[in-house]
């Protein structure tokens, strides 16, 4: 199945968490395998018009915890409400980049929503505006450097109109100059446009740029808040 026709989950209500909130986690639990809980009762909120990113080992249950989010995974138990749409972004955009060209793999994206071709072309050219790609409209996706296929897979999402972005590790296949670029350019969108954003990454420079951060570990958000405060304590541990 191609990742783009995941169906993402329908919102018809709003949780009494939900009022400045973009996403709200309540005692959420999920296993791979029996008798080893990967999240174990995880409780957390994005505030809407925030970027935040997820941090946490290897294994620790991240993409996990991503995949729950944008209904890929089904919980075990708990609540998960979030402002929809919600669109996703992988490590990998070989992944996600499924037509010939840039313009073709964003229209792609827009096919359930029964646009006018006129609709579309407008949809696709603002968002590869907004991403400052539209000089590439007509690339083969073959063409571009891993840092432009992060951003024609963030447009994808903002062409759907997700009000928030979900971003598993998009750096991690960039050179340091690419990463820091795109960082800067999520930032700069969610500002702009007033999404929601959470980035999981390895990267500790990357918490600069950010809102706010959350620790991941044994199942539990083991801690949250400035993301400074969380760099100085990760790079202690890391020693
Ligand atoms: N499809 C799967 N089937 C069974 N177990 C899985 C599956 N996907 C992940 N796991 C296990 O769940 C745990 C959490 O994995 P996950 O990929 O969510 O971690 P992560 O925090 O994203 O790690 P990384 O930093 O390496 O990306 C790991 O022990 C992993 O082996
Ligand atoms: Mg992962």
């Amino acid at each position: 199945m191609k990742d783009k026709f995941f169906y993402l989950p329908s919102s018809p209500f709003l949780g009494k968490n939900m009022a400045q909130n973009a996403i709200a986690v309540e005692n959420l639990s999920f296993s791979w395998q029996t008798n080893t809980p990967i999240l174990d009762a995880c409780s957390f909120n994005i505030p809407q018009g925030e970027f935040w990113m997820l941090l946490g080992a290897n294994g620790s249950g991240k993409s996990t915890l991503l995949k729950l989010l944008a209904g890929l995974l089904e919980a075990e138990e708990g609540q998960i409400d979030t402002i929809q749409p919600l669109g996703f972004v992988f490590q990998n955009p070989d992944r996600q980049l499924v037509m010939p060209t840039v313009g073709a793999d964003i229209a792609f994206g827009l096919v359930r929503e029964n646009l006018t071709y006129r609709e579309t072309l407008a949809r696709v050219r603002e968002a590869l505006e907004a991403v400052g790609l539209l000089d590439l409209q007509r690339r083969p996706i073959y063409a571009l450097s891993g840092g432009q296929k992060q951003r024609i897979a963030i447009a994808g999402e903002i062409a759907r109109q997700c009000r928030v972005l979900i971003l598993d590790e998009p750096t991690a296949l960039l050179d340091p100059d690419t990463q820091i670029e795109l960082v800067r350019q999520v930032r700069t969108l969610v500002k702009e446009r007033n999404l929601t954003a959470l980035w999981v990454t390895h990267r500790l420079n990357e918490l600069d740029y950010c809102d706010g951060a959350f620790l991941l570990e044994g199942g539990k958000i083991r801690d949250r808040g400035d993301p400074q405060r969380l760099k100085k304590r990760l790079k202690k541990e890391e020693k």
